[in-house]
């Protein structure tokens, strides 16, 4: 008998993605999976092509076991409240475990454990992560490097302004992973059979970059020279506070910054192509694909 899948957050990006790849390429049965979320009603499609919709709701725990009754192999998608997620994802653990399932998947941070962490919500991640490790199932934790995507946010502006601003130690460098083998990573994790699976994956692409590397690459393929300015954080702080940028992203920013400069995304792995069978996305390639968003 074939085993029942969920993917929580299935209205979200990743979730969407891997719920779309499980179907259309992994070749799973719509009526194997069940995609869950807050707001059933925003996946009318899904249900019309067979797949269960349950409602979802990591900050309604005492719903939690039965939206899971039934399930074999779950995927928790980290959600976006970050900061305060933590209760939640723990609650989604309990509750996969008296439901029965037998297998987590989870979407984490890169090398989230550690006392003073530089990334201020490591801690979500670390803590959901323990989670799972002492509910003793089975478990593939997937720990994301930071998105490609995440360009689309600020280096549009960088392209216009031609400067970088960056608190980020010169030299550090990072590994930036496409969103699509994120999502083809975790459909990956939650189909290949699973043994007695206590797997962790970092999940990255091949190449790393310092920001003047990146810099210098974007120059090239998108054809606008920028040059990269190291700031001290607090200095750079008030500056973007100035600028009028919301006090959320410049924490966000600047957390960001300091982990990249502590090295914690520093090493490629392997895991894309050892879960997917492909090799993940070059930064190269993600320029190249999305020029004109990049540039606009
Ligand atoms: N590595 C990186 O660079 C990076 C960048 C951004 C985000 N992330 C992380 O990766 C996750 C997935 O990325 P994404 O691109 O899919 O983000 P997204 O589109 O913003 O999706 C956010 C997800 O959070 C879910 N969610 C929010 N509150 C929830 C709750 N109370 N209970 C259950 N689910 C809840 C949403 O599900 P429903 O609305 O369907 O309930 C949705 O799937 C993010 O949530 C974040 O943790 C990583």
């Amino acid at each position: 008998m074939s085993e029942k899948l969920m993917v929580t957050g299935a209205t979200g990006k990743l979730g969407r993605s891997v719920v779309n790849l499980l179907l259309d390429e992994f070749g799973i049965a719509p009526t194997d999976l069940v995609a869950g979320t807050r707001d059933p009603s925003k996946l009318a499609d899904l249900s019309a092509r067979g797949v269960t919709v349950r409602a979802v709701d990591f900050g309604k725990p005492e719903t939690l076991a039965s939206a899971f009754a039934g399930i074999d192999r779950l995927l928790i998608v980290s959600t976006d409240a970050i900061g305060s997620r933590l209760a939640g994802q723990q609650a989604a653990v309990k509750a996969a475990k008296s439901a029965g399932v037998k297998g987590i998947v989870y979407t984490s941070a890169p090398n989230p454990h550690g006392d003073n962490h530089p990334l201020f919500f490591a801690g979500d991640h670390a803590g959901t992560e323990t989670a799972i490790f002492d509910s003793g199932l089975p478990y593939r934790i997937l720990r994301n490097h930071w998105y490609q995507e995440n360009f689309f946010m600020g280096l549009p502006g960088i392209l216009k302004q031609g400067t970088w601003y960056t608190s980020e130690k010169p030299g550090t460098k990072v590994t930036y992973v496409a969103h699509d083998d994120c999502a083809r990573a975790a459909a990956a994790a939650l189909t290949r059979p699973w043994t007695n699976d206590k797997s962790i994956y970092d999940i990255t692409s091949e190449e790393t970059f310092s920001t003047e590397e990146v810099a210098r690459l974007a120059t090239k393929l998108l054809g606008k020279p920028i040059s990269v300015v190291t700031l001290p954080p607090d200095v750079l702080a008030s500056n973007l506070k100035a600028a009028g940028v919301p006090e959320f992203v410049i924490t966000l920013m600047l957390s960001m910054d300091a982990t990249n400069s502590a090295g914690l995304l520093s090493k490629t792995s392997d895991a894309v192509e050892e879960l997917t069978g492909r090799k993940p996305r070059s930064l190269a390639a993600f320029f190249e694909a999305n020029r004109a968003a990049l540039t606009a």
